[in-house]
């Protein structure tokens, strides 16, 4: 098995990118593990979890609360287990995020890995060691910051996924792109969602670099650089459009992309708008919106990243290079404005 070592100061994880769900007794032991996925995974790959212990959760967000997890502990005391047993998320970011919570807070601390099943996970929700709940209307409002002992990836996994999975992961990897590697960026132009669904091996590679990227990010924040900020590029219209409407996360971090980067125009003369917009069309996302401006300006307003009268907003200077520029909110409204 080959591995990948990430190193964060709260611990180490190791990553077997190219690994199979076989691999897992290999890192955890059956006698001593529990293994946590959700229904549709569990559905779709039953015959995986023989001879594991295994709790099923509902699947959804709306189960990514502090409930969940005081379920799970219930099961987790009925169960016997104790400061020598290994929890294993087997899932998206659902899982992932309510597995690492709990095994951070059980008996102070389990041991605890990740199989992340969705290409959101796998480039995203299993890497930074940040897992938590949501409470209400906030978004991961309570939680813990520790490392998985392991993620084992096994792309085969992801041949369940429905097409609206694959573009919310593909929303993240264009994300990294724009925001840190110019060079996956050309990548990306020259290929499409099918052929990385039909070439293992293009697709192994695309989400061993994006997780680096992450791991990239994560790690120098850890050195009090601020660029974890940039990973939340497209996100901050994105949560505020993404809350009004019914749209899938992909979807809604696509159109706050293009905000962010009509705004990078603006502010930092950004000049390949029209490479990011057909960059995100070619993966099935979507560019354009008529939205409730007025609306959507009062959710921001809420935003986390607020600073009084202005919000720090990530641009971009160029392809692969992000920057963080504070922008007032009254000018924010009339730039917002013009692009309606
Ligand atoms: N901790 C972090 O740093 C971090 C980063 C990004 C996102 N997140 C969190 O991740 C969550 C989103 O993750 P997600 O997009 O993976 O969502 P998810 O876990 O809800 O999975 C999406 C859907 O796909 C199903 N599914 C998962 N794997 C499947 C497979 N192989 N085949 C068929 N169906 C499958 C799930 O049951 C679910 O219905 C959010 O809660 C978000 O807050 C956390
Ligand atoms: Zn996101």
């Amino acid at each position: 098995m080959k591995k990948t070592r990430f190193s964060f100061s709260s611990g180490v994880t190791d990553c077997y990118f190219d690994g199979a769900f076989g691999q897992l007794k290999r890192l955890a032991d059956p006698a001593n593990t529990l293994v946590v996925t959700d229904q549709h995974i569990y559905k779709h790959h039953r015959s995986l979890f023989t001879g594991w212990n295994t709790i099923v959760l509902r699947a959804g967000e709306e189960y990514k609360v502090q409930g969940t997890v005081d379920a799970l502990i219930e099961q987790l005391i009925s169960l016997k287990a104790d400061r020598t047993t290994t929890l294993v998320g087997v899932g998206g970011g659902v899982v992932t995020d309510l597995v690492g919570y709990t095994a951070a807070i059980y008996m102070r601390g389990l041991r605890f890995g990740f199989v992340p099943t969705t290409l959101l996970a796998m480039v995203d929700a299993a890497i930074g060691g940040k897992n938590g709940v949501d409470v209400g209307i906030y978004k991961n409002m309570a939680g813990t910051v520790r490392q998985p002992a392991f993620l084992l990836y096994d792309i085969s996994l992801l041949s369940t996924l429905p097409m609206a999975e694959w573009q919310n992961g593909f929303a993240e990897i264009i994300k990294h792109a724009a925001i840190m590697d110019a060079a996956l960026f050309g990548t990306l132009e020259k290929r499409t969602l099918p052929f990385y669904q039909q070439d293992r091996a293009a697709l192994v590679a695309l989400i061993a670099r994006n997780a680096r990227l992450k791991y990239k990010v994560v790690r120098s924040d850890e050195h009090e650089k601020g660029n974890r900020k940039w990973l939340n590029f497209g996100h901050t219209m994105g949560h505020a459009l993404e809350n009004q409407y019914q749209l899938s996360h992909g979807q809604a971090i696509s159109l706050g992309m293009m905000t962010a980067a009509t705004l990078s125009e603006h502010y930092l003369g950004f000049a390949a708008l029209d490479r990011l917009e057909g960059l995100l069309a070619r993966y099935g996302l979507p560019t354009r919106a008529s939205y409730n401006l007025k609306k959507a300006l009062s959710v921001l307003r809420m935003d986390k990243k607020r600073r009084s009268d202005s919000i720090q907003y990530v641009l971009l200077q160029k392809i692969g290079k992000a920057a963080i520029h504070s922008i007032r909110f009254d000018r924010l409204e009339k730039q917002l404005a013009k692009q309606q």
